[in-house]
């Protein structure tokens, strides 16, 4: 069974992707991060979660903060709380003593050429345990990063929440050498829950399917609001997917880069898909070496039928 450690801000889709792997992965741990909300309410809705569904894992507390300037937070989103919607239990447990970078660094080391990060926030933590740690490249076996977009953002026209919350992170985690699976927002903006979809929690009469259920109703409401999209996207659980159904998302290999300096696109990833365009084979002086598989299509009902079956199996 791959093990895997969780890197996240929650936030909506957060929970649905914690829930997703601890159901079908050795999940060794949870870190949290600024993002959806600050680092004091996405720690505490990763351990009212946790209580929600009977789980021990443990969770460290990380960065509240990017490498550069101040915290982008998804309020008109995810609610004040990050997590609005429900009531969810009180956490009766607390985060373990180690910062979360620290935390990264050890499970790594414990797990070497085993453990897979899951990034679904900004990627602050593991920037700095690649700073702290530079052997943690070589400990992992890989990443996979919810963030960016081969096409459009959603923050801003360019650039998408969780690379334009830390930028500098995110382009020191692309240049790590690091293999790296990256899941956008090109695929997964259209990979949600609709209202039929969130009855079908509701109508299941089990305790947790109800509590999802609230907050994705929330969510749903709130992706009407900002978007004018009827679908409350899935976008984290979709980098957790391809170790339970690979067969769910499609990737092509190719070289992404950061834009750090650009006055309207500052946090876009520029994915060179040139290569991946049938007719179009890519002069060698043009190609740069690939760096990600990056997410191209998916079977988005099937993804998300997949996904309300494992909510189901919670009491
Ligand atoms: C990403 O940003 C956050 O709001 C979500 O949790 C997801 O990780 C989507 O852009
Ligand atoms: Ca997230």
């Amino acid at each position: 069974m791959t093990k895997v450690l969780i890197d996240c801000d929650p936030g909506h889709d957060d929970a649905v992707a914690l829930l997703f792997a601890a159901r079908h992965l050795e999940l060794v741990g949870i870190t949290t991060v600024h993002g959806n909300s600050t680092l004091d309410n996405t720690t505490r809705n990763a351990l009212a979660l946790l209580e929600l569904a009977g789980l021990e894992t443990a969770v460290a507390r990380g960065c509240a903060g990017p490498l550069v300037g101040s915290a982008t937070h998804a309020e008109h989103i995810h609610g004040s709380s990050g997590l609005d919607g429900a009531t969810l239990p009180q956490p009766t447990r607390q985060p373990v003593a180690a910062h979360a970078v620290d935390f990264i660094i050890d499970q790594a080391e414990r797990h070497r050429g085993e453990l897979v990060l899951a990034v679904i926030g900004p990627q602050t933590n593991l920037a700095m345990a690649l700073r702290r740690e530079p052997r943690l490249a070589g400990w992992l076996r890989e990443i996979t990063v919810m963030g960016g977009s081969t096409t459009t953002g959603n923050v801003t026209p360019a650039a998408e929440f969780n690379i334009y919350g830390d930028p500098e992170a995110a382009a020191a985690v692309f240049a790590s050498g690091i293999p790296i699976r990256m899941v956008g927002l090109n695929v997964t903006r259209r990979t949600g829950f609709a209202a039929a979809d969130v009855a079908r929690l509701r109508g299941s009469g089990r305790r947790v399917a109800a509590v999802i259920a609230d907050l994705l109703a929330f969510y749903l409401e709130r992706q009407r609001e900002a978007f004018r999209l009827d679908l409350a996207p899935m976008h984290d659980v979709c980098a957790i997917i391809p170790y339970v159904f690979p067969e769910l998302i499609r990737y092509g290999e190719t070289f992404v880069q950061v834009e750090l300096t650009g006055a309207a696109t500052r946090g876009m990833t520029v994915c060179d898909l040139r290569s991946l365009h049938p007719g179009t084979t890519l002069p060698a002086r043009l190609a740069k070496t690939c760096n990600a598989h990056v997410a191209l299509e998916a079977d988005s009902r099937l993804l998300i039928n997949r996904v309300i079956e494992t909510i189901l199996t919670y009491p």
